[in-house]
């Protein structure tokens, strides 16, 4: 596909659309809006676009429909499957200026807001009125709303509260061509036709912009309790996972740390307090919530029991607010630490959960065969492991050439055990040519269909979640 490249007279209608200062040429302002957090990759646009309003974003969008050139929606660039990288160069159209919370709906608990909002603050802002909206990526402090529904985002509470999807129930949208729609109501209950919201939610900017949203809440849980158990055996940990469901727990969220992550992350937490012996190879984070303290003391109880059954009898308990911190902040730097490390690639690979052992397992033994070494953590209540393939001095044949051959067998594994690529990250750009091994032709040809019925011209993010022409691992 080509597009047009963005001219001089194309700056000057931008300008007059949305403002001199919203229009951003210089090489600072390209490389800036030019990276997400995926590896090293950096595309950068053309020309940045600020707009701060509906209209000008329809503007923008009905210009570059008729003039055929790029749009790639941009938000915080916090995604880790490059999402939002400007491929084609074109417009980087960033919704930072999207910025604010229209309305918190105190008596049917729900939330207006403009994509803009970083998530932490959403969370803020509806807690000061003792409300509360579960989905928070690690990334929480700085990812945009937006960047969450593009990506469909989870993070450690989905486990319980399910993930951005689960949470949506009314988004506008510019359509490529300047159209705007909405698609949804402000309902928990919707059967009238075809699911428009949760076909936009994870469709990571290829079939329009979103541009506000309403989002279901919830009261706020009273308490949570935290515990951090360690292991002397990496499968059994996985096990004990499946098992804590099993026994008739939900926690609020269940997260898996290898021996190396814990080990890599413990310097980026100050004062964290943790002596951890040599023999343990895993930590499970897991943490209850709820209104009544007695019931979540009981179930702690019963966590603590089928994690003995598993062979740990090492389990912490945050004792208060900074110890619950610290741990979480173990858990949530993971990436940060893996990435001041070594260039990185990161797989969000997810299975049922009680199959996670047998992916951890086949990791390693890829790892073995291919040479390379891996930090594993995630969400393992969600069957949702991130596998960091470090990249430290391998050859460039093997991060190269060798490496996509065993993502491959990583994949097909995931895809033999009922999961598939990716839990909550996105496929966007680094992931597009294993989509293969999750669908079938007649799946990809559907949802080729679905992009053109939205964007014929193919502008809107290209580039993005279908696999080139040609794949290179068919
Ligand atoms: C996390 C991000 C990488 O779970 O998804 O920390
Ligand atoms: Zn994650």
């Amino acid at each position: 596909m080509t597009f047009q490249a963005v001219e001089e007279n194309d700056i000057a209608f931008f300008q007059q659309c949305i403002g001199i200062n919203n229009v951003r040429c210089d090489r600072d302002s390209q490389l800036h809006y030019g990276h997400d957090e995926t590896e090293d990759l950096v595309f950068p646009p053309e020309v940045v676009l600020l707009p701060s309003s509906r209209s000008q974003v329809q503007d923008i969008m009905r210009y570059c429909y008729q003039r055929r050139i790029a749009v790639t929606p941009i938000g915080a660039r916090t995604g880790l499957s490059g999402g939002a990288l400007c491929v084609h160069g074109g417009v980087g159209l960033c919704m930072e200026k999207f910025n604010a919370i229209l309305d918190i709906d105190l008596k049917n608990l729900q939330v207006v807001t403009q994509p803009g909002v970083i998530t932490q603050i959403l969370q803020e802002a509806v807690a000061a009125h003792g409300l509360y909206y579960p989905p928070d990526p690690s990334s929480r402090g700085s990812c945009f709303i937006g960047g969450n529904l593009a990506e469909n985002a989870g993070g450690p509470r989905a486990v319980k509260y399910g993930v951005t999807k689960d949470w949506v129930l009314d988004l506008e949208v510019v359509l490529p061509n300047g159209d705007c729609i909405h698609t949804g109501a402000k309902t928990l209950k919707n059967s009238t036709g075809y699911n428009l919201t949760q076909l936009m939610v994870g469709s990571e900017g290829t079939l329009g912009v979103i541009t506000e949203a309403t989002l279901k809440l919830i009261p706020m849980p009273q308490h949570q309790l935290l515990m951090l158990a360690a292991f002397n055996d990496e499968q059994k940990a996985c096990d004990a996972v499946s098992a804590i469901f099993r026994a008739g727990i939900t926690p609020s969220a269940l997260e898996f740390m290898e021996r190396d992550a814990i080990d890599w992350v413990l310097p980026f937490v100050p004062d964290h307090g943790l002596l951890i012996s040599d023999e343990v190879r895993a930590h499970l984070l897991i943490e209850v919530d709820g209104r009544h303290l007695d019931s979540l003391m009981s179930d702690c109880e019963t966590v603590s029991q089928v994690l003995a059954e598993f062979g740990c009898d090492d389990i912490l308990f945050a004792e208060d607010e900074t110890q619950k911190n610290k741990l979480w902040a173990l858990r949530r730097r993971v990436a940060e630490a893996v990435k001041s490390n070594s260039v990185y690639k990161e797989e969000d690979t997810v299975v049922p959960r009680h199959h996670l052992a047998e992916l951890l397992a086949h990791v390693k033994s890829v790892g073995a065969k291919y040479g390379f070494q891996s930090v594993c953590y995630g969400h393992a209540g969600d069957g949702n492991l991130h596998i960091n393939i470090i990249k430290g001095n391998s050859s460039d044949e093997l991060w190269n050439h060798q490496l996509p051959m065993a993502i491959t067998e990583i994949f097909e594994k995931c895809v033999a055990l009922g999961g598939t690529l990716s839990g909550e990250h996105g496929i966007g750009w680094v992931q597009k040519n294993y989509m293969p091994i999750a669908f079938d032709a007649v799946s990809l040809d559907l949802m080729k269909s679905i992009k053109n019925v939205f964007d014929p011209h193919g502008i809107l993010n290209p580039g993005k979640l279908f696999p080139d022409p040609q794949p290179i691992h068919s």
